[in-house]
């Protein structure tokens, strides 16, 4: 996608849209208000949370991300990615029946994160979105943490479960989230159950322990 669409969002890639049919019956079920996303990028998932969600209640988003870029983005475009993520954010607030609260963490994910759990936000959001760096470490780190600020009874998703940077048969694991998912939910099998039924590019945990 490389133009603004009716709602007037500057999109120039679209990853989120092939999310929207699961998203959509699936996490309603979690009835969230608080939600954690660990890279923004553009704003696209970020705009169908505001849009889906400030309906029936305020809402509160909280979006870490370095706009510095991961491997596998061109880092001298990311200044405009977050021009257009700071307007395409207004622009999906400005249309909500009730507040959609956004706040920017411009930071490394460890470090946001950490900043959240220091400020008292653990066990505070409904769904955590982990979507920022692709490599297996750092999603890792990211699932371990955002676990600390996940209720009991939320949702967690995965994106880029079978994501490579490399090609089929060139794959290295440092460069992938999936070993990084399947060691993070084979370590915590007590605290965290897949969802069934869902596709599997994105893989769908709910948080059963403390
Ligand atoms: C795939 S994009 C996110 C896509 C977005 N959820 C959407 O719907 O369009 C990944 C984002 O993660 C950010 N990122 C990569 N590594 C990061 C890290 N270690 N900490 C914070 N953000 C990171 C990048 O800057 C990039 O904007």
């Amino acid at each position: 996608m490389d133009a603004s669409n009716s709602a007037g969002y500057e999109f120039t890639n679209d990853w989120f849209g092939q999310n929207i049919p699961i998203w959509d019956q699936l996490i309603p079920r979690f009835s969230p208000t608080k939600f954690l996303e660990i890279g923004s990028y553009e704003g696209r998932s970020t705009c169908y949370l505001i849009e889906k969600f400030a309906v029936q209640a305020p809402i509160d988003i909280h979006c870490i991300d370095t706009w510095e870029g991961g491997v596998e983005h061109d880092k001298s475009t990311m200044s405009d990615v977050e021009r257009r993520f700071d307007k395409n954010i207004a622009l999906a607030q400005a249309g909500t029946k009730q507040p959609a609260l956004v706040t920017k963490h411009k930071k490394f994910s460890n470090l946001a994160l950490a900043d959240l759990i220091a400020a008292g936000k653990s066990l505070n959001f409904d769904v955590v979105y982990v979507d920022g760096s692709h490599q297996a470490p750092d999603v890792l780190t990211d699932c371990v943490m955002s676990f600390q600020l996940l209720r009991a009874g939320g949702l967690m998703i995965f994106d880029d479960y079978i994501w490579t940077m490399e090609a089929m048969g060139k794959q290295d694991a440092f460069n992938m989230p999936k070993p990084a998912i399947d060691a993070f939910l084979n370590i915590f099998q007590r605290k965290m159950q897949i969802v069934r039924g869902a596709p599997v590019y994105q893989l769908y945990a709910a948080k059963v322990g403390a």
